[in-house]
Parts: C-alpha cells; structure tokens; sequence
C-alpha cells in the first residue's frame, strides 16, 4: 500500500505506487480519498496532482480481482465521485499510459497534463467489458461522440499530441512532466468534466451499431458502449452512471468477458515454462534461415523487425532471389503505407544477407531451417548446419509434422536441436509453437521461448508428435468437417456454423487458405508411413482435379476475385456423390450438431495432447488455438470453452458420439474421465 503526498509551491501531489502497472488494487481509491480529503482541508494547498510512480499512471482497473466477491469498480466509483466533489482544481499528471480506470481517473480530475509519447485508452471491450467507472459518461463530454466511441470500440490508445488534438488532455509537458503539472495547476480553476454536455451524433451512433452488427460475440459489448455513449448524450450525468453501472456488472458476468479475462492472463502465463531458467534473447544479433521458400520469407521478416540481421540460405539461386525479392517487397510496402519510417525500412533491408552455400552458418547465434518438408532432406541440412555452425549456436526446425528428435539426430549436439513452429504468413501469425526434443536442454528451449517474445510472439512449448499441439487438434476438427459433408453437410453450412460460432473462418475455407495440396502431400506421406490411419478421401478427390484453393482460383470454393470464397455447385455434387459412394443416405444436419462435434473433437484431442505430456498446461493449448487458429477469444480457448460447458457435459456429450457413426474418434481421452471423477476440471491444470 502506497500513497505519499508531497507539496511543491502550494500544490499537493498525491502518487500511488502499485508496481508493476500501477493497476487499482482495492485499497487504492480509498487511499486516495483519504489524502484528497486531507489536502481540500488543508488551507495552504490551492490545488492537487494525482500521478502514478513507475513506469506509468495506471494500466486501469485489477482485471485479477475481477473474479474475487468485490470486485473493486465500486470503490473506484466512490473515487469518482470524491472527485466530483472537488472545491479545489484536480490535475491528473499522465506518463507511460493511462489505459481504462486509470484513465477514468483522470477523466474524473478536471485537468490533464501529458507527458509526451503517454498514451491513453480505453481498452476494456478487449475484455469484453465497457468502461464501468464513469469513461462512457465523461469521454463524450471531453472529446465528443465520435471520437469518443472510436476509442472505446476499437480499445486502441492514443498518443499525448493525438489526445491533445482531441481535447482529452489540456496540456502535453514541454519539460519534467510535474513541473509543468504544478505550473498548469496553479492556474487552473474548478471545472467538472460531468457539467460539460455531449452534443448527441445520430450519424457515428449508426455507424457504430452497424459495424458492431459484424462483430459476433463481441456486439453485446460493443452496443452496451453505444448505448451508454447514447445516454451521455441525452441523459442526466448521473442517471448515465447509473446505466453504465448496471451495464458493466452484466458484461462482467458474461461468458464471453470470462474468456477474453482467460485468454489475456493465459497469454502472459504461457511464458512463463515450469522448470525453465531464466534466459533472454537479446544477444542473438545475427540468424541464418536456410529455404527462401513461403516459410523462410516470412520468418527472415520476423527476425528482420526485430533488430536481428538475417542471412537468407537457399540452394536454388531463382528461389533465392524470389525470397530475398519478398522479403524487400513487404519491408518496402510497409514503409509505402507509413507503418514504419523509411529509414527504418532502409536499415532492415540493409540487415538482410544473401547466400546458396551453408558455410554461410558459421557466424551465427541461430540457424532456422525452413526447406522442404522431406525429414532425409532435413537430417542432412541439419547434419552438415551441425558441422559449420558456432557450437553454442541454436538450430531449429520450421517442420510442421515430422520428428524433431529424428531430425536431432542428425546433428552434432543434440541439445541444441529446437522446434519453431511458425504459422503462415511467418511474419504476421502470432503464433510460435517451441517444440522441445527429447534432448533439447533447458537452457536452449528456455532462449527459444525468450525469442519468440522478442520477436512478438506468443511462443507454446509443445512436445515431439506429428502435428505437435495446433495440427494435431486441427485434424481432428478438420475430420468431423469431412465426417459432416459426408453425413448431409455441405461445404458452405460447415463453415458459415464455425463462424458463427466465432471463428474467424471456417475449416474449409482455412484449409483452401493454406493450400489443399500441403495437406494432400502430408496424406499421400502418412498414407505409406501410417497406413492403419483412417481419414476422409473427399479432399483428395478435389486436390486430384488441381483445386488447391485460394491459389490456384478453386478448391472447396471458387475464388473468382482471388479472396472471396464462393459456393461451386460442381463440389457441392461431389459431396453427395461421395455420400452415395460410401452407401449413406444423406440426412439434415442443424448447425448445433456442426459446432458441438467440432468443438468437442477439439476438446477430446487437446485433453489427449495433456494426458500424452505433449501440451504441458491446458491454457498453452488455449493459447495455441487464439493465435494460431483464429479460434474464438471470448470463448477462451476450446479447454477453457470446455470447463464453461462443464467437464461431466462434455464427458456425456463424447460417450452418447462415440456410439455412432465413425465414433472411435469421439471415445473419451482417459484425463477426462479422471477429471470428472475427481470432481475437477481442465482450469485446476493451469496452476
Ligand atoms: N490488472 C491486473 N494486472 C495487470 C493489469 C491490470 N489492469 N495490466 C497488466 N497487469 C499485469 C499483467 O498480468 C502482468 O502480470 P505478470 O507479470 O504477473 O504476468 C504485468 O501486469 C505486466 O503486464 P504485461 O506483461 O502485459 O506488461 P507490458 O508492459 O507488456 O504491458 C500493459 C503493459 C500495456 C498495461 C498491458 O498489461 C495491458 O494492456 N494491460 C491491460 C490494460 C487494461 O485492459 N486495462 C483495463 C482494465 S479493465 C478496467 O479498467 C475496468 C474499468 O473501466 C472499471
Ligand atoms: P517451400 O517449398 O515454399 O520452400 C522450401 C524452400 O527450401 C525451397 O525454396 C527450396 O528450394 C529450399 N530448399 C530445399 N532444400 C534446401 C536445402 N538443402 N538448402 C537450402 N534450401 C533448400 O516450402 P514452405 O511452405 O516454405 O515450407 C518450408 C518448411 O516449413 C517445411 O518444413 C514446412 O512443413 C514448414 N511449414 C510450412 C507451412 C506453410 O504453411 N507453408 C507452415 C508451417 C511450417
């Protein structure tokens, strides 16, 4: 508990301290109101300045405590209206960034002075919530309707100068920020933000609501903030909190705020690997990526951002100019659209090498292999990159299905073999699934993780199996698909169902995405490798007539503008030919029955990866399918989406399946069973 006062010419600053962001722990309004009752009585105190200690003002309201009996909007309210009550002028003195409750706060002083670069938002509907502690009421008031509720639909900040230019704070520091705060405060006088009125905007509340309308399981929240930003408008300021109120307390209890909560803690906890030591990756400067291909392009971009200077290795010299083209091309077009500087983009093309010979290795702290999906190929990659490379450099494997351990084997010094698992395009997906071989050390896998937070990353460490976490699951998602076309479904009702559900796209439409032939050839391989493997023939039939998706015009769909998918009447008839091939008499399937099978075998697969010690927590498995995925975030991820069923539901759900057809792949991974029976669920893993 930290709340100190000094004075400085007469004016009282009041600075809490919360480490690390400063966020309102419950005894922090009430701390606060104490030394502002002391400083209003206090005669020679003409105004005061509320500021945070550290590294910012306050990242906003304890989204931890969000789940305890109080919790904490109710104090921060009694804040507000302490606040409110004010007889002397309140500056709030902002730096680092003043997001949600914080910047509530500050609304609720009567000025605000800005450090330069600060950056202020609301950004509670990124957990499904709106901000609950007078920010409807007060932000239109301040900067007006539209703006307002940009700010508060988007959850995007905005910088000093920008909220300057909108009329949220009255002053951006030109020197030491409290300085300036104490000058600013000993002019100012009394004014209340909840006196201002908000001109109503008939035209940015339409726009809103309609864009909301696209938005799915987010609208509830977005609209609740439309329609408080509609009663700033046209009610009496208090009769808005009051709405507010009301409102904020139903999105707190909502599912969808519940999984969106999950889903930013799981985010920060899927970095922090039991039995790891500590370790950074600041020191890796220089890497190598061996394929110039989709995956080496995209990867050497990512390292690119991130400062490290990239040497790009490929045999085929056309290729190499093709990737190294790509790699200049985005860098490029970035800089074209102003989302970085061209100098920036001059440096980091600068950072770019070139080479066709893997001599080129011997300099770097890490080598990404990236060439084709072939593991002989890999292990003599892998055994010559052993022979050349730095022995305390990493050497890791973009493989998407074959065995690190195999491909470690290969290589002089094994423990220095790791998996990184990028997703397509590499350079945008957050995703990086850190696969640990049997003799990864520690220390390797533990760096591995720390770049991929520099690079931006959310890095999952995953074990040794075919498809790792994400693929493995997604085949058994992708199997009910197949399983439902062949039942009734047809392509366009599967996957119109997942996205209703939330996804960002349905299975098919991924699958014509990626490329119906990555697929195939990994099939056609398994076919020979796995041969008792079951699996559906209906892709290979449309990869068999040249439909590999997006990029060849056509695959489940027809793609006559490049993007946009469109229902082929032609594989529509395929569907049910391939029915009556395999003797079914096609039945209605209601789109209840799409999501609750494909959900389920997600949840039934991921609870297998738990029980094979391939996925060491359920919430990585969450993480995994957020970002990799497109898997809905409010629903937290399909193993918190399944203690949100209820595991005995889901249990009864997998057994009444798996008695019908193909329904071996519904019998129930035995960590189910045992968590049912134990009275427990998937989140009592997490811990
Ligand atoms: N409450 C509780 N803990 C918080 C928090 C918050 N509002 N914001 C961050 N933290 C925690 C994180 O969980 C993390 O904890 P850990 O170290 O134990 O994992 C630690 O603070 C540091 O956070 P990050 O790792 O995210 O640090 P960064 O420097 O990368 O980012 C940040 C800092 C930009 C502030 C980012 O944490 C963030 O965006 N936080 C959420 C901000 C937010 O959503 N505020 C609104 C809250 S809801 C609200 O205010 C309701 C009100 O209207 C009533
Ligand atoms: P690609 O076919 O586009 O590129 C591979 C490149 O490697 C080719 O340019 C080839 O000439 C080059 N190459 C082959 N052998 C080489 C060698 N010995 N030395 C140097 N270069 C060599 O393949 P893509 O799609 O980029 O895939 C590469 C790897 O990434 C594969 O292991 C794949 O499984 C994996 N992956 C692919 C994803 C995708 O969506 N395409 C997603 C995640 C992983």
């Amino acid at each position: 508990m930290a709340i100190t006062t000094s004075v400085r010419d007469g004016v009282a600053l009041l600075k809490w301290d919360n480490p690390p962001v400063n966020a309102i722990a419950s005894w922090l309004p009430g701390g606060l109101m104490q030394a502002l009752a002391a400083q209003m009585n206090d005669p020679t105190i003409s105004a005061i300045i509320l500021h945070g200690a550290g590294r910012c003002f306050s990242a906003g309201a304890d989204i931890a405590g969000f789940d305890s009996p109080d919790t904490g909007e109710a104090g921060i309210r009694a804040l507000m209206q302490a606040l409110d009550s004010a007889t002397k002028p309140v500056v709030a003195a902002l730096h680092g960034y003043a997001f949600g409750g914080g910047l509530e706060i500050a609304l609720a002083a009567q000025w605000r002075v800005a450090a330069p670069g600060t950056r202020l938002g609301l950004p509670e509907i990124n957990l499904g919530l709106l901000p609950g502690a007078g920010g409807t009421q007060r932000l239109p008031r301040l900067v007006g309707v539209a703006k307002a509720l940009d700010m508060m639909t988007s959850g995007k900040p905005i910088d000093a100068a920008a909220a300057l230019a909108a009329g949220l704070v009255e002053c951006v520091a030109a020197g030491d920020l409290l300085d300036d705060a104490v000058a600013f405060a000993r002019s100012a006088h009394v004014r209340r933000v909840r006196d201002l009125t908000a001109a109503p905007d008939p035209a940015a509340l339409q726009q809103a609501r309609t864009a909301a309308s696209d938005r799915k399981l987010r609208a509830p929240a977005l609209n609740a903030i439309i329609d408080c930003v509609e009663d700033a408008t046209s009610l009496p300021f208090d009769e808005g909190i009051g709405r507010e109120a009301t409102r904020f307390a139903a999105l707190l209890a909502s599912d969808a705020s519940h999984g969106l909560r999950h889903a930013f803690f799981a985010e920060r906890a899927v970095a922090r690997v039991p039995g790891l030591p500590a370790a950074d990756a600041t020191d890796i400067a220089r890497a190598a990526v061996i394929g110039a291909g989709t995956m080496g392009s995209g990867i050497t971009i990512a390292l690119l951002e991130a400062g490290i200077a990239v040497t790009l290795i490929e045999q085929r010299p056309e290729a190499l100019a093709a990737g190294a083209g790509r790699v200049r091309d985005t860098i490029q077009s970035l800089a074209k659209r102003r989302r970085i500087s061209q100098p920036v983009a001059d440096a980091r093309i600068a950072a770019l090498g070139v080479s066709t010979s893997l001599d080129d290795v011997a300099t770097v702290d890490i080598v990404i292999e990236a060439v084709f999906e072939d593991l002989e190929i890999k292990r003599a990659v892998f055994a010559e990159l052993a022979a050349k490379a730095r022995p305390d450099a990493i050497l890791a494997s973009n493989t998407s299905t074959l065995d690190v351990d195999r491909i470690a084997d290969a290589a002089a010094g094994p423990e220095r073999v790791v998996g990184l698992h990028f997703f397509s395009p590499a350079n945008i997906m957050r995703l990086l699934e850190v696969v640990r071989g049997a003799r990864t050390s520690p220390l390797v896998l533990a760096r591995a993780m720390a770049l991929a937070r520099r690079i931006g990353k959310v890095g999952v460490v995953a074990g040794v199996c075919d498809g790792f976490i994400g693929n493995r699951m997604f085949e058994e998602y992708l199997r009910q698909a197949y399983l439902l076309l062949e039942e009734g479904a047809l392509p366009a009702q599967v996957d119109d169902a997942m996205q209703a559900w939330g996804f960002a796209l349905g299975p098919l439409r991924v699958m014509d995405l990626a490329g119906q032939d990555i697929g195939w050839s990994i099939r056609k391989r398994r076919a020979i490798e796995q041969p008792e493997r079951p699996y559906s023939r209906l892709p290979d039939q449309i990869c068999e007539q040249g439909r590999f998706g997006q990029k060849t015009g056509a695959g489940f769909y027809l793609y006559p503008d490049g993007r946009k998918p469109l229902a082929d009447p032609e594989i529509d008839a395929l569907v049910m030919e391939y029915s009556a091939t395999l003797g079914l008499v096609r039945r209605a399937i209601s789109d209840d029955e799409i999501t609750e099978r494909c959900a389920l075998a997600l949840i039934n697969e991921g609870a297998k990866l738990l029980g094979d010690g391939i996925a060491a927590r359920p919430l990585d498995i969450d993480q995994v399918w957020l970002h990799g995925y497109g898997f809905p975030a409010e629903r937290g991820g399909p193993m918190f989406y399944a203690d949100q069923i209820g595991l005995p539901q889901v249990l009864a759900r997998l057994q009444a399946l798996s008695g019908g057809r193909e329904g071996w792949a519904f019998q129930p991974a035995p960590l189910i069973e045992t968590l049912v029976a134990e009275g427990r669920n998937f989140g009592s893993l997490n811990s």
